[in-house]
């Protein structure tokens, strides 16, 4: 092994979706700067250009492609022009997913679809349309889900969020096996709290706060930083022989 150089990434390929999001870009700029060639999608353009402009800087290649994961069309057109413009796709960062929170019984049908749509249905399409082309080139690829900590535990007014998360793992454990053998590896990273756009307006209220932070030990929200450094290793050779695992990066706080 070469740990010295694990995080070279250079000759490497990499398809980021939820890519103009915040942990999304963080993720993008993380294998740039390691050498890897990267595509961020998502269906918000509104930053894509600064994204891929600081991509360019670290002197790899970096292309933005808009697709809307709700449309499984969309997403093979995606995975396929991912490909084209990259050369190849080795690492698919399966990230983009959102949440509602609001009592169970509130939920609407079309919340139930969109949020099932993103955060599941999509994870699956998007992993099998970049396995396929993986398989068939025999690419020994590297495929990572983004779940949550609600992965494993059932916090309030999220429960169509957890039951997508929580597919997410179980997803990412049968993929593992049906793929190992053909040297894809298939993990998911689970992150607890980390301050984004999504999470800004929540975890700025001093009172969640305060509550949220008496259950973290090591006392303070997740930086998009502490993601992407668990990204980049599942990506890596030091990763190798593990697949179909959920690692959690949480602060320790599914530790009771
Ligand atoms: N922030 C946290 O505390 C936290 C914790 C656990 C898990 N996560 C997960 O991390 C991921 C990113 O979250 P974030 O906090 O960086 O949020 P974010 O909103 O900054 O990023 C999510 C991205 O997904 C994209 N997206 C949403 N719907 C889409 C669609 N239909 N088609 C294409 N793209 C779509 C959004 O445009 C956005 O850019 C999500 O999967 C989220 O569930 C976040």
């Amino acid at each position: 092994m070469d740990y010295r150089n694990m995080m070279d990434f250079r000759g490497k390929s990499v398809l980021i979706t939820g890519g103009t999001g915040s942990m999304g870009r963080e993720f993008a700029y993380a294998f740039a700067s390691c050498g890897a060639d990267v595509a961020i999608t998502d269906v918000n353009e509104a930053a894509a250009e600064e994204i891929i402009e600081k991509c360019k800087s670290y002197g790899v290649n970096a292309y933005f492609i808009k697709c809307n994961l709700l449309d499984v069309a969309d997403i093979n057109n995606m995975v396929n022009e991912a490909v084209a413009r990259l050369g190849k796709v080795d690492v698919l960062c399966n990230h983009a997913g959102f949440n509602n929170r609001k009592p169970a019984i509130e939920y609407t049908e079309k919340e139930w679809e969109t949020l099932i749509g993103v955060d599941l249905k999509a994870i699956f399409f998007v992993a099998t349309a970049t396995a396929k082309y993986m398989l068939s080139n025999n690419i020994k690829g590297r495929i990572i889900n983004t779940a949550s900590v609600s992965a494993a535990r059932g916090h309030k007014n999220l429960a169509i969020y957890a039951a997508a998360k929580g597919g997410i793992r179980q997803l990412t454990k049968v993929l593992a096996h049906e793929w190992a053998e053909s040297g894809i590896n298939v993990n998911a990273v689970g992150p607890g709290y980390v301050i984004t756009s999504q999470t800004q307006h929540y975890l700025d209220d001093p009172a969640t706060r305060e509550a949220l932070l008496s259950h973290i030990p090591v006392k303070r929200f997740g930086t998009c930083g502490d993601i992407a450094a668990t990204v980049l290793f599942l990506a890596s050779e030091g990763s190798s022989y593990i697949t179909g695992q959920t690692v959690f990066v949480e602060g320790g706080r599914l530790i009771d």
